[in-house]
């Protein structure tokens, strides 16, 4: 008996179809885990083992191994900032003090109102666009610390309910690698953190 709703099964059914072994699934539904109850918990790991027949003690090897996966309460936008010496070298760390200072909410943290959670990470690959952010793991590169105070405003003010990356980067980014080649109206959608590359996305048509 599975504790998800059921739009969430149904995609844990359409990712598991992509592989040949279940098991192989268990990256994609840790996202789903952490999109259906705003972090992994304990449940949602053990959830997870059910859905690809192997011991919730694998599945929490793999979960505990990523910082993408988070097993705290996180804000409605999390604001990563690349801190790596790509990044670091064009300013980076200026880009997440601004962040910090602007929203109060310091790295490795969650605001009050759960609106803003702030980290630094590690590259995130986008060291030809440095320095680069992410809002709920979509991309914005060159960003500067004005910017980055600017996108801070707006998340608190818009609110969006999708956060998509070539509208963050038309309006707080400055020069991109390259197209990142995101469909127009696709990008992460909250309530959560969700990761839109692994599908926990909603659709045309889903709330
Ligand atoms: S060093 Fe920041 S994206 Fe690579």
């Amino acid at each position: 008996m599975s504790h998800w709703s059921e739009a969430t099964q149904e995609r844990a059914r359409e990712i598991i179809a992509r592989y040949p072994q279940k098991r192989s699934a268990v990256m994609p539904l840790l996202y789903l885990a952490m999109a259906e109850e705003g972090y992994l918990t304990n449940e949602g790991m053990e959830e997870v083992a059910r859905w690809v027949d192997i011991t919730p003690a694998q599945v929490q090897a793999v979960a505990t191994f990523y910082t993408m996966y988070k097993r705290r309460p996180t804000g409605r936008y999390l604001v990563s900032c690349c801190t790596s010496i790509s990044c670091m070298l064009l300013g980076g760390d200026d880009v997440l003090h601004a962040v910090e200072d602007e929203s109060g909410v310091p790295h490795g943290e969650t605001g009050a109102d759960g609106l803003l959670s702030v980290e630094h990470v590690e590259c995130i690959g986008a060291c030809g666009g440095a320095p680069a952010v992410q809002v709920n793991y979509e991309l914005i590169e060159g960003v500067t610390p004005d910017k980055a105070r600017d996108l801070v405003r707006w998340l608190d003010t818009a609110r969006p309910d999708v956060v998509n990356t070539d509208e963050m980067q038309e309006l707080f980014g400055g020069v991109r690698s390259f197209d990142w080649a995101i469909r127009e109206g696709e990008g992460a959608k909250g309530p959560y953190p969700a990761f839109q590359a692994l599908g926990t996305v909603g659709r045309e048509g889903e709330t």
